[in-house]
C-alpha cells in the first residue's frame, strides 16, 4: 500500500528504519489503491511529504492523539509534482508537504491544488509566505545566508550577496548546483531586486570565483570550507543548527564550528527567505479534516516543534525560536518580497543558468 499509517509504535524505536521500510511506490500501485481508499469512511488524511519523517512524524502523531484523525503518509523526496501530474483526478492524496516554495507553485500552476480560505491560516502565516490566491501556505521559513570561514574571512568583509562578485573572492567560493530549488529561489529574488541583466552578470562573476565545479548538497559546502577548499558558500540557515547538534555524525559539528554566519543585505532589502509549505490537492477526498490539519500545523504547538527539531524559523509570529538559533541567529532583516513572486521567476532563472552555464 502506498500510504503508511502513522502511529507512535512505528516511530518510537527507529525513525530512520521506518523511512527505509517505506520505499516509494509505483504510480500504478497508487492507482490500484485509490479505488479502495475512496470507499473507506474513517476520519483520515492522506499526505505526500517531501519533509522527512523525523521532523513531521511527532507533530502528526500529536495531531492524531488530539483529534483521532488517522494520518496516512508517503515520504517522497523529489518527484512530487510528476507523481501528482500522473495521478491526476485519480489521486487519493489530500495534502502535499514540500521543503521549498517551487513545487507548491508548480502544483498550483498545473491546477492540481485548490484554494483554502481559512481565517486561521491567514492570521498565522504572514502574506509573503502564502499564495495570494490561497492555494498554498508556508509552514516554516529559512534564510539562505553566507557561511564564511572563521579564520580566513574577517568580520564585515562581506555583507551582501552582490559582493560575492568581487574579484577578491576568486577561487574562494563553493556552491551546490544552481539548478537546485534553493538556488533557483535565491536567483529569482536577485532578479526581482536587481533585474535580469544584473543577475546574469552576478552569476557569471560568482561562477568565475568558484573554487571548484558546483557539487554536493548544502552541508557539503560547509565541509569544504572546514577543509580549506573554499572560504564562502550560500547555505540554508537551519543546516547550522542541524550540524551543530548532530550526535550521529559528530564530524559535522567540526564543520559547523569552522564557519561564521553572515545574514546578507541587512542595510538594504534583507536576507533571502524561503519556505517549507503545504497545499490541499484539487480532489482531496478528506477536505475538512485536511484543512483542520493545515490549521494545526500553523498553530503554536506545531510551529514550536518545527523550530526546536529542525532549527527553522516559525512562520507564526510569537512562536519561540530554538535556543541555538536564539544564540547564533539574533534578529535579522528578512527580504519580505512575496515567495509567489519569486516562484514566478523560475522560467527566467532556468534560462539564465543555462545561458551562463553555471554548473560547468
Ligand atoms: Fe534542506
Amino acid at each position: 500500500m502506498p500510504f503508511k499509517k502513522l502511529g507512535n509504535s512505528v516511530f518510537s524505536s527507529n525513525n530512520r528504519g521506518f523511512r527505509n521500510k517505506a520505499p516509494l511506490l509505483s504510480v500504478m500501485s497508487m492507482f490500484l489503491y485509490t479505488a479502495g481508499l475512496n470507499s473507506l469512511a474513517a476520519a483520515e488524511v492522506n499526505i505526500y511529504s517531501a519533509r522527512q519523517p523525523f521532523l513531521i512524524a511527532p507533530i502528526l502523531n500529536d495531531f492524531t492523539e488530539r483529534t483521532g484523525i488517522v494520518i496516512n503518509i508517503v515520504y517522497t523526496s523529489s518527484n512530487l509534482v510528476d507523481r501528482l501530474k500522473l495521478e491526476g483526478d485519480r489521486s487519493a492524496v489530500d495534502l502535499i508537504l514540500t521543503s521549498d516554495v517551487a513545487p507548491l507553485y508548480q502544483l498550483a500552476s498545473l491546477d492540481l491544488t485548490q484554494q483554502v480560505d481559512s481565517a486561521v491560516l491567514q492570521q498565522n502565516i504572514p502574506a509573503p509566505f502564502r499564495d495570494p490566491q490561497n492555494h498554498w501556505y508556508g509552514l516554516t521559513s529559512r534564510a539562505r545566508i553566507i557561511y564564511a570561514s572563521k579564520t580566513r574571512v574577517a568580520d564585515h568583509e562581506i555583507e551582501n550577496y552582490e559582493q560575492l562578485m568581487d574579484e577578491k573572492w576568486h577561487g574562494r567560493i563553493c556552491s551546490r548546483s544552481a539548478k537546485h530549488n534553493y538556488m533557483l529561489s535565491l536567483i529569482g529574488s536577485m532578479i526581482l531586486a536587481k533585474g535580469e541583466q544584473f543577475t546574469e552578470q552576478w552569476l557569471l562573476a560568482v561562477k568565475g570565483n568558484l573554487a571548484r565545479k558546483p557539487q554536493g548538497n548544502d552541508r557539503a559546502q560547509v565541509k569544504a570550507i572546514s577543509e580549506g577548499v573554499c572560504d564562502l558558500a550560500l547555505v540554508n540557515s537551519y543546516y547550522f543548527g542541524k550540524m551543530m547538534t548532530n550526535k550521529r555524525k559528530p564530524e559535522q559539528i567540526v564543520w559547523a564550528k569552522s564557519v561564521k554566519l553572515i545574514f546578507p543585505n541587512q542595510h538594504n532589502r534583507g536576507s533571502h527567505m524561503n519556505i517549507s509549505g503545504i497545499a490541499l490537492s484539487k480532489n482531496a477526498p478528506n477536505k475538512a479534516h485536511a484543512i483542520q490539519l493545515m490549521e494545526y500545523l500553523s498553530g503554536d504547538n506545531a510551529q514550536y516543534t518545527y523550530a526546536q527539531d529542525n532549527h527553522e524559523f516559525p512562520v507564526r509570529k510569537g512562536t519561540l525560536h530554538s535556543e541555538l538559533l536564539q544564540q547564533y541567529m539574533p534578529k535579522f532583516k528578512q527580504d519580505n518580497v512575496s515567495l509567489a513572486a519569486i516562484a514566478e521567476q523560475r522560467g527566467r532563472v532556468l534560462a539564465l543558468i543555462k545561458r551562463v552555464d553555471f554548473d560547468h
